[in-house]
């Protein structure tokens, strides 16, 4: 374990073993003024791997003290120059891929697998982001009087503060940090308690790539505390969240206080519907990765399935199959393709759900239950196959968040496309046909704000994510997440 008290350097060299665990304000690595601290668990072992600082309302303050100081100078360089630093803290993540999963790994769980493309995947957001920078163009428009000429400038937003979910602990800071910086805002990170070590490993490398200081600032603690200073001082600007619909509908009123610009990319609910037409075996590949990627802990993880009658005994036995060959264990391991969940919380509530769904009558033809790998902790579930899910089950209607694949039968499109839309959330939703004028069809009806056609894996950097309903609002993503980061300023010029 490594604790609070070990001195790091400034600009901390990578070395064998190295993991920061200090809070990074204004170019300097810290600690909590008072010595808090909070522990990062290893999830598939229950044994704590660090501890960091717990910060309070002095450091939130100082981090974004720093933000303002640093913002004039960091918006006056150009787009090209912010673009060079973002693009060389992307190639630094290339450079400790490796080191960067293995890290994620064990405070998160995913499989090193999965972790190694969660770190390419969050380098392209800073990719993406350091090109389109160049590109946020205004406008002249034609005047409505001769001497007049109307100029529409895009300009940062300022201070933001980015707060950051668990479960994709380096590509939901770089989704937000990415396109923030690009277009000239400086931020104050505050990742997950639970995951915050992957987020100072960042904050390492932006620092070795020449960001400077204050531009990008990160403190860890408890969400109450940093939020509260965050929400009251009006230097900041904009507020840029992942995470659940409760928590995000509680952001969302503190915002209200100082009108705090918002993005919120809040929980799913997606459905996956398989026509008779479909490719089964492609239907049968994109429901495995999109449902068992992150052992189900993700926000646009397939959470229920509705099969057409002519394909539905196939779908599903061959889905089953799939599932029961899935490798469980620790996601240290090579190989290991579904790893724990995040913590107990996590797993009760996965049983819940499948209790619940059994009480109403379903059948558990695969999983069911928690898995006990030697040597491991007790937070592993298996990964489940549900048949007979109806609307009136918890799973039906909310995010399950774990390895669990419920499903149910339809007859006709439009009953199909009802089941889908009957949800509070909007996110991400899956569909799979052949027919050419169905799948435009679908995906014009489908009420969500991403929508897999054939594909179970849609998340890209040069696309928009996010979503409609209670999933939230804003995109982060290619060209349109430029503009969560960029206020619109009209000159109007008397000649
Ligand atoms: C999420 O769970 O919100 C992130 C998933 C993704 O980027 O694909």
């Amino acid at each position: 374990m490594v604790g609070v008290g070990i001195a790091v350097g400034r600009r901390a060299p990578q070395e064998e073993g190295h993991v920061q665990i200090q809070n990074l304000i204004d170019g300097a690595w810290v600690g909590a003024s008072d010595s808090s601290s909070l522990r990062v668990v290893n999830p598939a072992r229950d044994e704590v791997i660090a501890e960091v600082p717990s910060v309070g309302v002095a450091e939130t303050r100082s981090a974004i003290d720093a933000a303002w100081r640093a913002r004039v100078a960091w918006a006056s360089r150009t787009a090209g120059e912010r673009g060079d630093l973002l693009s060389a803290l992307a190639g630094l993540m290339h450079r400790d891929a490796d080191r960067l999963a293995a890290l994620m790994t064990s405070e998160q769980g995913k499989p090193l697998a999965e972790a190694r493309g969660e770190i390419a995947y969050a380098a392209s957001f800073l990719s993406w982001a350091a090109e389109e920078g160049k590109r946020l163009t205004g406008d002249i428009i034609p005047a409505s009087a001769p001497d007049k000429r109307i100029l529409v400038l895009r300009q940062p937003v300022g201070v933001t503060a980015i707060i950051t979910p668990w479960n994709f602990p380096a590509a939901m800071i770089t989704r937000k940090l990415g396109p923030a910086l690009a277009a000239g805002c400086t931020v104050v990170i505050k990742p997950s308690e639970l995951t915050p070590l992957s987020a100072l490993a960042i904050g390492e490398l932006a620092c070795e790539a020449g960001i400077p200081d204050g531009v990008v600032n990160i403190i860890t603690g408890e969400a109450g505390a940093i939020g509260d200073v965050l929400f009251d001082d009006d230097r900041v600007r904009k507020l840029s969240f992942t995470g659940s619909t409760r928590v995000g509908q509680m952001l969302m009123s503190k915002a209200s206080k100082n009108l705090l610009r918002l993005s919120l990319e809040l929980g799913g609910h997606a459905p996956f519907l398989v026509f008779d037409d479909a490719d089964i075996g492609q239907a049968v590949g994109a429901a495995i990765a999109c449902k068992f990627r992150n052992a189900g802990q993700t926000c646009i993880c397939a959470n229920r399935f509705y099969v057409q009658d002519g394909v539905y005994d196939e779908f599903a036995a061959r889905f089953a199959e799939a599932i029961e060959n899935l490798t469980v264990g620790d996601g240290a391991r090579e190989g290991v393709q579904v790893g724990p969940l995040i913590n107990d919380a996590a797993v009760e509530k996965v049983e819940s759900h499948v209790a619940d769904a059994r009480s109403h009558g379903a059948k558990v033809t695969v999983g069911g239950k928690r898995v006990h790998p030697k040597g491991l902790a007790d937070r592993f579930y298996a990964p489940t196959l549900i048949k007979g899910m109806t609307p009136d089950m918890v799973l039906a209607r909310e995010e399950t968040f774990g390895p669990v694949a419920p499903v149910a039968r339809f007859t006709e499109e439009r009953e199909a496309i009802e089941l889908a839309n009957a949800s509070e959330y909007g996110l991400a939703a899956y569909f799979f046909t052949r027919d050419a004028s169905r799948l435009m069809r679908v995906a014009e009806a489908l009420e969500y704000g991403i929508v897999g056609a054939n594909d179970g894996g849609p998340s890209t950097a040069q696309a928009p994510f996010g979503g409609v309903k209670h999933s939230g609002f804003g995109r982060e993503g290619g060209r349109y997440a430029m503009d969560e980061y960029s206020e619109i300023k009209y000159i109007s010029w008397q000649l």
